[in-house]
């Protein structure tokens, strides 16, 4: 168990779990974009350390780039998305794979994904380390997907509770 902030979490899946799941993806996606040219968009802040670690299991050559947004308070969602930092790349013709710690409601992605085809892209592509069925919303096309988990919160692993847990190296589950 450990404490963050005022909360209780405990233990759901430790770093060889993540690890083995993710050497997975970048295998995947590496036969899916060959000579695709992908540019790999990590969205901030949540998903910093899953993007480090899978685009160490990339293969093929990748631009990596980062945006923006902001939809959470504390535990909860606010149901209004926020851009904080936008894009600096040319995107037309290309092949997007947008990088997110985890699609809960959709409401985040769904946003993006809208923003983003304004930009003329090939195509583009969602992968999630992290996926709550039960709390969707929204009709979201998940590509890769770490771990489907129950509709509770959880933090470390990039995720955090009201910017604190990010650095944990494995996923913690609130305890109730
Ligand atoms: P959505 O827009 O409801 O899909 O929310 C997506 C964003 O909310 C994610 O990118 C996370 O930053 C944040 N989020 C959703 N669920 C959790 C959680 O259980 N822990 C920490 N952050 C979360
Ligand atoms: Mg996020």
């Amino acid at each position: 168990m450990i404490q963050v902030k005022d909360k209780t979490f405990i233990l759901f899946l430790d770093e060889k779990t993540i690890q083995k799941r993710i050497t997975e993806i970048g295998n995947q996606i590496s036969r899916d974009f060959e000579n695709r040219d992908p540019v790999m968009i990590g969205v901030l802040n949540g998903s910093f350390m899953f993007l480090s670690d899978l685009s160490k299991n990339i293969t093929i050559p990748t631009e990596i780039t980062f945006l923006k947004i902001s939809s959470y308070e504390g535990e909860k969602s606010t149901g209004i998305v926020k851009n904080l930092i936008g894009l600096d790349s040319e995107l037309k013709g290309r092949n997007i794979i947008i990088v997110e710690d985890i699609v809960d409601t959709g409401l985040s992605m769904l946003h993006l994904i809208d923003q983003l085809k304004k930009t003329n892209p090939a195509s583009i592509s969602l992968a999630t380390l992290l996926h709550k069925p039960e709390a969707l919303k929204h009709n979201i096309q998940l590509d890769y997907v770490g771990f489907e988990i129950p509709n509770k919160f959880v933090v470390g692993y990039g995720l955090d509770y009201d910017g604190y847990g990010r650095n944990i190296p494995e996923i913690y589950q609130l305890k109730l």
